[in-house]
Parts: structure tokens; C-alpha cells; sequence
């Protein structure tokens, strides 16, 4: 299996990217190609942010506030990414699937996550006091992510806001990313520096630097009088290379003579419970019943476009 490698990222953080995430996991799995008779797990998510919303949101238990249930048990166990890189950093051989938790996710198909937790911030920051500890801890995750790579069709990467060594190097391994945006000013001004840390990331890779496109989240399909969604998102449909890296994410090639459709998330008051909790504890519930149906549609064309691009790549 040679997988591919989606990261999701923002500096900003509250824009939706561990949200669609789970989203894109969850749409990729609604293609019953993604399901194979042993119902073995194709897609991993790997929780890239030591604050571990990814982790909380697929582990936790509602009721289980003391963590005596899954999630408290996957963490006593260390099957974290601050733990796999700990192994990897020590031996290059070190096998990262033993930290892999399976069968997570609340529709009826389930996947992988590699799980992280408070240890994240540590690995980081004892990894960069040392002499070449930037290069070593880069080469750590990306030898992390090309066994992933190995195992599974895709690695969803879900960053944490900021700018990291960590997801520098995620980011660096890329064969896809997605930058899920907010359609608001405070969100839209950080996009051009964004932009130009891209360029400089991969200014040496030619050909070979990975598709990079924005997604809009919390769309409105009817935006108040003075909201500045539409103005904004006018502004972003016109990035265009050579002074832009990352453009829109449309669906292409469609149907003959219907133009490029740009994919937005839309604004959706259900994923906040689906983030934090299960509708009722324990119960697994389908695609259909865990979105509402506009976002069941965005999120099975976001599978559409993402599948396009990686195939342009
Ligand atoms: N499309 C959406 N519609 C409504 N709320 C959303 C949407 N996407 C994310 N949210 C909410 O916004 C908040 C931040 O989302 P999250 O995915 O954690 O962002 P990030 O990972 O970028 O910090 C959460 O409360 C989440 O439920
Ligand atoms: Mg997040």
C-alpha cells in the first residue's frame, strides 16, 4: 500500500480543522470502496495537537468523566504519537502501528487514530533543547508517517494551530493540504503570511510541492446584511499562482459544462455535540443520522475533491 498523506492546518485555531478531520474520515468511509470485507481500518488520524481535541472527541466517553474508559485506558497504555516518536527517535526500526488505536469513530465505520495527549508539548520541546534536535525530530515523524503511509490509504493529519517543528514536518511529507478557513476577517488576514510561509517551505521542491487548497467551514447559506462571508470568499475564489500557492478547493471535471464548484462546510450547530460528545454514549450511528444533510452533501464532495486533487498530484 502506498497511502496518501492529508494534512488539515491552520495557524488559526477554532476554525474547524480537527471538525472536518473527522468529517473527511467519516465521508471517505461512507464509499463502501473504503470498507474491504474483514472491515479492517484504510484511513488513520493522527492527532498531531498536544491538546488532543481529535483524541477527546473519538475517545472520550460522555459519563466517563474520570476517564476510566477508553480514552483513560488508550493514555495509561502510551498509545500516543509523543510515545511512537520516542521510540523512533531511539530506533529508527521502532514499529509505530503498536501505538495505534483501531476501530474509533461514531458512524458505523470505523478507523485508526493515533492518539496524542499532554506528552505532545514534551517531545517537542526536549527534542529542540538538543544539539540537531530539529532535523532528528523532522526525520522521527516522517519515518512515523511513511509507515503509516505503508499500512493505510490515508493518513489525515490533524494539526495543532500555530506553526511547529512537528507539523512543519507533516506538513513537508504532504501529498495533500487542506487549509479549513473561517469566513471572517480575523480569519482571512492571517492567510497571506500563511501563503508565504507555504511558498518558502517548499521553494526547492518544484514540481513536486503538494496541492495546497482552502476550505470554508462555518458557511452560512444566508449570511446577515453585514456579515463579510461573501466579500471574503470572492476574494479567496481569485488566488491564483504565481502570487498564490494555496487556492480554493473546487470540485473539478464534474459534469460536463457545469462549472468548478468551490467546497464549503456549512455552518452546522450538530458537529458541536458530534465533537463532544455522542448523541447517546456508546451508540454508533450512521453517515446519515450524524449530519445533517447539507453537511452530508459538503462532506461527500469534499471526499470527491480531495480524491481529484490527489489524483492531479
Ligand atoms: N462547520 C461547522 N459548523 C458549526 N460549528 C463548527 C463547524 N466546524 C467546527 N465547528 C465548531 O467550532 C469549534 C472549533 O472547531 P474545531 O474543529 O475544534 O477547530 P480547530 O481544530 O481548528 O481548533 C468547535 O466547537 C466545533 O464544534
Ligand atoms: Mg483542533
Amino acid at each position: 500500500m502506498t497511502g496518501k498523506i492529508i494534512t488539515i492546518v491552520n495557524r488559526k485555531g477554532g476554525v474547524g480543522k480537527t471538525t472536518l478531520t473527522i468529517g473527511l474520515a467519516d465521508a471517505l468511509l461512507d464509499d463502501v470502496n473504503m470498507r474491504d470485507a474483514a472491515n479492517a481500518t484504510l484511513i488513520v488520524a493522527v492527532d498531531l495537537d498536544p491538546q488532543a481535541s481529535l483524541t477527546r472527541a473519538l475517545l472520550h466517553e460522555p459519563g466517563n468523566v474520570d476517564d476510566g474508559g477508553r480514552l483513560g485506558s488508550v493514555l495509561k497504555a502510551k498509545h500516543t504519537l509523543a510515545a511512537a516518536l520516542d521510540e523512533i527517535l531511539k530506533d529508527k526500526t521502532a514499529q509505530v502501528d503498536a501505538h495505534v488505536t483501531h476501530r474509533v469513530g461514531r458512524i458505523g465505520f470505523p478507523f485508526a487514530l493515533l492518539a496524542n495527549d499532554a506528552g505532545g508539548w514534551d517531545i517537542e520541546r526536549h527534542c529542540l533543547r538538543k544539539a540537531g534536535g530539529e532535523k532528528k525530530l523532522k526525520s522521527a515523524l516522517k519515518s512515523l508517517l511513511l509507515q503509516l503511509k505503508k499500512t493505510y490509504a490515508y493518513v489525515l493529519i490533524d494539526c495543532p494551530p500555530g506553526q511547529t517543528v512537528i507539523a512543519e514536518a507533516a506538513l513537508e511529507a504532504s501529498d495533500l493540504i487542506l487549509c479549513p478557513i473561517a469566513p471572517d476577517y480575523l480569519s482571512f488576514w492571517g492567510l497571506e503570511s500563511f501563503d508565504a510561509y507555504l511558498r518558502e517551505l517548499f521553494a526547492d521542491a518544484g514540481d513536486d510541492r503538494p496541492s495546497a487548497r482552502y476550505v470554508f467551514t462555518k458557511w452560512r447559506a444566508k449570511p446577515p446584511a453585514y456579515d463579510p462571508q461573501n466579500k471574503i470568499a470572492d476574494e479567496v475564489a481569485h488566488f491564483a499562482p504565481p502570487q498564490q500557492y494555496v487556492t480554493l478547493l473546487h470540485e473539478v471535471g464534474g459534469r460536463p459544462n457545469v462549472p468548478p464548484r468551490a467546497i464549503n462546510m456549512p455552518f452546522d450547530p450538530k458537529l458541536v455535540t458530534r465533537l463532544e460528545g455522542a448523541p447517546r454514549p456508546g451508540r454508533i450511528w450512521p453517515f446519515s443520522k450524524t449530519f445533517t444533510s447539507q453537511t452530508q452533501i459538503a462532506l461527500k464532495n469534499l471526499a470527491v475533491a480531495v480524491k481529484q486533487e490527489l489524483q492531479r498530484g
